[in-house]
């Protein structure tokens, strides 16, 4: 044990931990340059197109110091909000964290958030300040913010430039000269921390794991203490650039397992791993499960996709199990399901992955966060709302509540009138404003998490010139005074685009649903009137004006090709379309009519 070193690298997003990760795995000659295609640890394709990383995936590499062997486990984490849950599990398996900030930007938000996710886990960091090639680098201010936020010297922080491959000799001899090798006893009864999980269609569940105590073999049976589910050990091994199978693992170990778990909901991250035979007394703590914070429709374009979207959504489900979906029928859209996501970068790679790698087109609807509503005659036990349209009428209801969020935002001080006026906006309340170094100030702000979910990043952005970064963590319920506004297209109440507002935007939101669809809505061949209403009140209204358009019209009869290219291409168009109440309503209406500037 003594030879074996568990760390993973945090930051904040982009200051370049998978560049790091994959010099390190350079460096140790765990993979060659030619094996590596561009960031090897992003391997989804939408996480190397992003840049990235949603999934940890864990890798050894060995590293001699001082003429000896040592084993390094290195566990790459998320670097977004929406993932911060996958950040605190990996965070769990390790001894030790590379914190990594980037020489242009010092600390931001996430940068705190994972540096006390790391610090609550007792974890040895070791500060990086990363990038220290870019011209506009400033590396002894960082330092110095460094040492305020650390309380460290400054001797013990690495400069490096991962692009570059500066610095890393040092990083590896510091990670086995200052982070702790794993402490546990081989002798006690097995306990092992479930961090992560896989599908694999032919073995089942393959569970990751890291090995607190005891000795983990082929052959074992072993329970998940959370469940009391027990299995039979079929394979047990280690990450290497393939799995590579071992017979035995030790406490200090982390490693892969399967055990013919055919379904995925049975093993749970945070979970406990322990032998039946000789069972631990108690589970590691820190066990929580994730819960989808914000809710859509997903719909077919095709109404006959429904079967292959299913099938689609179950196989993502597999890997991802924070997605949940349950079967909804929407008047407009037919038969989809309704899925409950992390947050809005998550339901946006759900989309992509469907329709990239299973070829299928999809209506994602307007997300909407999830509601308690109190009904008068039986005001105990709250109705969950996660669709809009199914709030039941305004005068059953006793109240409603929403979930409301911490929001950490961390700028520099001449923004801050700007981003306190945006946070009062979105119905926030300060409650701290605090000085972190010299000229970077972090504001706490309490908000209602319907508020944030959709252009609240990009304004904050926009308004602080890139100089603000945000993090949240989750509050209580509270009640609020929410209405529901129904959108009108053609006459039609069109359910998908139903949504929950506070009382106090409902008329201004009502009135920039109408004009944003009056827009969007291509003109069609009569007059399509599209209007607000809360209840049977209607709130704004706006016309889109007819238009006549015949694409055969100029083809003069004859030629039949030319006919059916000219039908094709005009199908091709609508094929993102839907058709409601005898109106085509492209996709981008129902995401994009809150979009309100
Ligand atoms: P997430 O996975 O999204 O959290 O990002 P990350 O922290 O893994 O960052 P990543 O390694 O993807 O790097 C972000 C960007 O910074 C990429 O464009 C890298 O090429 C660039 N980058 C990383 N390290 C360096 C460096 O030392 N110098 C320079 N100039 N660019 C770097």
């Amino acid at each position: 044990m003594n030879y074996i070193r568990n760390f993973c690298i945090i930051a904040h997003i982009d200051h370049g931990k998978s560049t790091l990760a994959d010099r390190l795995l350079e460096f140790t000659n765990t993979i060659s340059r030619k094996e590596k295609k561009n960031q090897l640890l992003d391997s989804m394709d939408i996480e190397r197109e992003r840049g990235i990383t949603i999934k940890s995936h864990p890798i050894q590499m060995e590293y001699s110091y001082n003429e000896k062997k040592y084993i390094l486990n290195l566990i790459d984490t998320p670097g977004h909000v929406d993932f911060s849950y996958e950040v605190s599990r990996s965070i769990s398996a390790c001894e030790g964290a590379l914190l990594i900030i980037d020489a242009t930007q010092s600390i931001q938000s996430q940068t705190i958030s994972n540096l006390y996710l790391a610090l609550s886990k007792d974890l040895t960091i070791i500060p990086i300040i990363n990038k220290i090639d870019l011209p506009n680098s400033n590396i002894e201010l960082v330092k110095n913010d460094i040492i305020e936020l650390l309380g460290c010297n400054k001797d013990d922080i690495i400069c490096t430039s991962a692009k570059k491959g500066i610095g890393i000799k040092n990083i590896l001899d510091s990670i086995i000269s200052r982070i702790p090798a794993p402490k546990g006893d081989i002798k006690l009864p097995l306990q092992a921390i479930i961090f992560d999980s896989i599908y694999n269609p032919f073995r089942g569940v393959q569970t990751y794991f890291r090995i607190k105590n005891g000795t983990l073999k082929t052959g074992q049976k072993i329970k998940f203490m959370s469940t009391n589910n027990v299995y039979n050990v079929e394979e047990i091994g280690i990450f290497k650039l393939k799995n590579l199978k071992k017979k035995i693992l030790n406490a200090g170990n982390v490693g892969y397992l399967i055990a013919g778990i055919k379904n995925p909901s049975e093993v749970k991250v945070g979970d406990t791993l322990t032998e039946v035979k000789n069972p631990a007394k108690k589970p590691i703590g820190g066990f929580k499960e994730v819960k989808p914070m914000l809710f859509a429709g997903i719909y077919p374009i095709e109404n006959e996709k429904y079967k292959e979207l299913r099938i689609a959504i179950e196989k993502l489900h597999l890997n991802d199990s924070s997605l949940s979906f349950t079967p909804e029928t929407s008047y407009a859209l037919g038969t989809g399901f309704r899925c409950g996501f992390l947050g809005m970068l998550h339901m946006e790679i759900i989309k992509e992955r469907l329709e990239r790698e299973y070829n299928i087109d999809v209506i994602t609807t307007l997300p909407n966060v999830h509601y308690n509503a109190y009904l008068k005659k039986s005001s105990k036990n709250p109705l969950l709302i996660n669709n809009p349209y199914d709030l039941p009428d305004k005068n059953q209801l006793e109240k409603i509540e929403e979930p409301y969020i911490k929001a950490y935002i961390i700028t520099i001080a001449q923004y801050i009138g700007g981003i306190m006026q945006l946070c009062i906006e979105k119905r926030g309340v300060i409650k701290n404003q605090s000085y972190i170094t010299n000229n970077r100030v972090e504001l706490i702000f309490e908000l209602p998490l319907s508020e944030i979910i959709f252009d609240f990043y990009d304004k904050l952005k926009t308004i602080s010139k890139g100089y603000a970064s945000f993090d949240y963590t989750h509050l209580e319920y509270r009640k609020s005074d929410m209405v529901k506004i129904d959108i009108l297209i053609n006459g039609k109440i069109v359910d998908a685009l139903s949504t929950l507002v506070h009382i106090k935007n409902s008329f201004s939101i009502g009135k920039k649903i109408c004009n944003n669809l009056s827009k969007i809505i291509p003109k069609q061949q009569f007059e399509i009137p599209i209007q607000a209403a809360i209840g049977k009140k209607i709130i704004s209204r706006e016309t889109i004006r007819s238009l006549r358009k015949n694409v055969i019209s100029k083809c003069y009869g004859g030629d039949v090709t030319r006919k059916r290219k000219l039908l094709e291409k005009q199908k091709k168009g609508k094929k993102k379309m839907r058709t409601i109440g005898f109106v085509d309503i492209p996709q981008s209406a129902f995401i994009s009519i809150l979009k309100l500037k």
